[in-house]
């Protein structure tokens, strides 16, 4: 959740360092800091409640000469939003940044007496105690004799008082990329705080320590070996992690779908039809597997939902969906017949990567997919289908949403191919019809003037509910989810025809209701429904295709999306859900991109 990043070489460590929070701020943003190699070569600390912009100002006078820091902005867990609590901590020599969650913080905290010592409530700062107390004088073997006495998951940089100009960095669990580049060593949470400096990247294997100077990088395994770690090169170009003229992340990364599901789609095509040879993944996979459970957390959920409502008509076999938190109170039904589905964006979610590990214990084939490359649920699945939506900065999903839909299709497409459930033109037809949805959504993209015009009234209310049947359901999910996110309308999706069940008490003069009626086969009943909204005075904003007969006065609003095959409207109704989001969030003067109490990437249970 926290972001991380160190630097050491010769450009200004102030400048990379708040850059590079400003690149991270969205995996937390409660608090932000610094630690650094002053010129006395002492170890300063500066850290603060607040945005990143606020450490900025503190740090005006922080000398362009320092080369050799660490900056950390938290998402609080253990403690809440205080200046103590912030990170760096510094505890007798060691001053260290830390994302995760140290389990056993509290034993430890009676195991080396440091009751009298902690100036906070929280679990990095007894790591950082923790390790002074191991500290001889040698970083590495200290670091070693500290790894097996800690319980829970860490990505920990650290400088040592005595060492300037040095940064060391290991990591459990909680993601850490490094690199060396011409202007010195650095390293992050995330690559999007690495793209400024190279294309060339490491992923911190775990339980490796690993050294940064202004001249190296080096990497030490369990045993204390210096050993290689695997180079990758990152696909993202510079720009893609920029507004680039855009007012938000949000809406920028709105405007990059039809692009994002082109680069998904485009190269896993072989004569028309889906071909996962290249993401190394054979037909056997998809002909052997008799049932299908999707795992994932938020947005990449509600992915899933349509991917469920999409296979188990088609391909005849059992599919489900399971919220990656709660997959392991189930006590899945899950074996070697059974594929497994999961859905990342960051592929660092922490209940989906457990959710993951469940799965192949029990015997199950494990499909990920993820946007980022050499995540942690990417290495640790069987197989890794990779979007290639670039880096998602705004906190509210949009385009990974999208390409998570995109690779769903192309699965669906194949697996019926090789179980017998479609034919190769129907397959072609299908792809075409899949190809169709990119053109539809620049269609949506430009009606966001018009989305704006009728989302004025919904802000101005406290709930809003969204509406469907069937496919338009799984999609109001997301829908409502992308609303209450950020503009904090409280939101909720409902099975069209569940309303009367005890929803519709709630449904009161001018209460917006978004309706989702495009799926042709219930088309009518929706309207139905929408008819028993509108006679208790509500709201109604109505999304329907370009053809679709709907009276006049039905709705308040009428949105239409292009004519597309029912599988498909998602694309476009994700756009015009998104855009009621978004604007809701900008006409209400809330921060869209950074939402109150959310983090991009949840590393913690
Ligand atoms: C967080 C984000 C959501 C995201 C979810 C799952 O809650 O704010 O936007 O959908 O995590 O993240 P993942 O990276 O696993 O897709």
């Amino acid at each position: 959740m926290c972001g991380i990043i160190g630097y050491t070489g010769p450009l200004s460590a102030k400048r990379v360092l708040l850059d590079g929070l400003s690149q991270l701020e969205y995996r937390g943003y409660d608090s932000s800091g610094i630690g650094f190699f002053d010129s006395d070569f002492s170890v300063k600390v500066i850290k603060t409640t607040g945005k990143v912009a606020r450490l900025k100002e503190l740090c005006r006078d922080v000398p362009e000469e320092v080369h050799c820091g660490l900056g950390h902005t938290r998402w609080a867990t253990h403690g809440g939003v205080t200046q103590e609590n912030s990170h760096p901590h510094q505890a007798g020599r060691v001053t260290l940044i830390h994302n995760g969650i140290i389990e056993n913080c509290h034993q430890l905290t009676t195991d080396y007496h440091l009751e009298g010592k902690l100036r906070s409530q929280t679990d990095s700062e007894v790591a950082a105690w923790v390790l002074d107390a191991l500290y001889d004088g040698e970083p590495l073997s200290s670091i070693r004799r500290l790894i097996p006495l800690l319980k829970g998951s860490y990505g920990f940089c650290i400088l040592f008082s005595d060492h300037p100009g040095e940064i060391y960095a290991v990591r459990n669990v909680s993601p850490l990329v490094a690199a060396y580049t011409r202007s010195g060593s650095v390293i992050a949470s995330d690559l999007t705080a690495l793209i400024p400096y190279t294309r060339s990247y490491t992923v911190v294997p775990e339980g490796f320590v690993v050294k940064l100077t202004p001249y190296r990088m080096t990497f030490y395994d369990e045993e204390g070996n210096q050993t290689n770690a695997e180079t990758m090169e990152v696909n993202w170009d510079t720009d893609s992690a920029r507004k680039n003229g855009f007012p938000h992340f949000m809406l920028k990364e709105i405007h990059e779908q039809p692009e994002a599901l082109k680069n998904t789609i485009l190269p896993r095509l072989t004569q028309g039809l889906p071909d996962f040879k290249a993401d190394g993944i054979g037909d056997e996979l998809f002909r052997e597997c008799s049932r299908i459970r999707i795992v994932a957390c938020g947005t990449a959920m509600h992915a899933g939902m349509v991917g469920r409502a999409l296979m188990e008509p088609l391909l005849r076999i059992p599919v489900q969906v399971s919220v990656a938190s709660e997959f392991r109170y189930e006590d899945p039904v899950i074996g070697e017949d059974t594929l497994t589905i999961v859905i990342s964006q960051s592929g660092e979610t922490i209940d989906t990567l457990a959710a993951l590990r469940l799965a192949r214990e029990r015997g199950s084939r494990v499909l990920s997919i993820v946007n980022v490359k050499g995540s942690t649920i990417a290495r640790e699945s069987d197989y890794v289908l990779y979007t290639h939506a670039g880096p998602e900065i705004a906190v509210a999903s949009t385009k990974a949403y999208s390409v998570q839909l995109a690779a769903l299709y192309l699965l669906l497409c194949r697996m019926a191919l090789v179980r017998g459930k479609m034919t190769r033109e129907e397959g072609k037809e299908f792809v075409k019809d899949l190809l169709d949805a990119v053109p539809a959504m620049d269609a949506m993209i430009g009606q966001s003037d018009v989305i704006k015009t009728v989302v004025r009234p919904v802000v101005s209310r406290q709930d809003a509910f969204f509406i469907g049947r069937n496919l338009d359901y799984a999609f109001s999910l997301e829908g409502a989810l992308k609303l209450k996110e950020i503009s904090y309308i409280h939101a909720d999706a409902y099975a069209a025809g569940e309303l009367k069940h005890g929803t519709i008490a709630l449904i009161a003069d001018q209460v917006p209701v978004i309706a989702l009626a495009t799926q042709d086969s219930v088309f009518s009943k929706t309207i139905s429904n929408v008819r028993e909204v509108k006679a208790r005075g509500a709201y109604v904003i109505l999304i329907a295709k370009e053809s679709a007969p709907v009276e006049t006065g039905a709705a308040d609003a009428v949105i239409r999306i292009p004519d597309l095959h029912d599988r498909f409207t998602v694309f476009p109704i994700a756009v015009v859900l998104q855009l009621i989001a978004y604007h809701a969030s900008v006409l209400k003067g809330v921060d869209v991109d950074q939402p109150r109490n959310l983090a991009k990437s949840v590393t913690v249970e």
